[in-house]
């Protein structure tokens, strides 16, 4: 086991069924930068349904997904700092050979985060949401195999 700190929202989630997507995964640490893309694609589902008018406007909700988001955005730097290879993970080698532009990109979602989760009003919303929604597309479409 490689030594590294877990982020306790994955620590949770670990046993949880959500874990089960990911089998065939060896690497403790590919592991674990899965599972919080997965926490990042679960609060930006809840945030999606809402810019769709699937699910109800709620700015507390918004706020709790806006700040879920901006620590993983964090975890994201930590987590994919160290280069770890697995079969079935989808990160690009090149990642670490241009990291500061990847710590970057995860940066812009960090802050594109933090505003989201300082509107105030429901008018605002739609906007801040797409501006976290490219951070995603920015990053995957250079660093990650499978960029849908
Ligand atoms: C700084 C770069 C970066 C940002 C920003 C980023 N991702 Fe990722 N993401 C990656 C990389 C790299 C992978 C592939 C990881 C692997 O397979 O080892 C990935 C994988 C994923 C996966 C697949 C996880 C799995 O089960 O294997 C999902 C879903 C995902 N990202 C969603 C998102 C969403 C939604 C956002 C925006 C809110 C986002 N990501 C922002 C780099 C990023």
């Amino acid at each position: 086991m490689k030594n590294f700190t877990l982020p306790i929202a994955f620590v949770a989630v670990f046993a949880a069924p959500a874990a089960l997507s990911h089998s065939g995964v060896k690497d403790p640490q590919v592991m674990a930068r899965m599972q919080l893309m997965s926490l990042v694609a679960n609060d930006m589902k809840i945030l999606g349904g809402m810019a769709k008018g699937a699910i109800a406007f709620d700015l507390a909700r918004v706020q709790a997904r806006a700040a879920s988001l901006e620590q993983h955005a964090t975890d994201t730097l930590r987590l994919f700092e160290p280069q770890a290879n697995d079969p079935k993970s989808e990160a690009k080698p090149v990642i670490w050979e241009d990291w500061d532009d990847f710590s970057a990109k995860a940066r812009e979602m960090e802050e594109t985060a933090r505003q989201l989760g300082l509107i105030t009003t429901e008018g605002a919303f739609g906007a801040a949401f797409r501006m976290v929604g490219q951070t995603c597309t920015a990053c995957h479409e250079t660093y990650r195999i499978n960029t849908n």
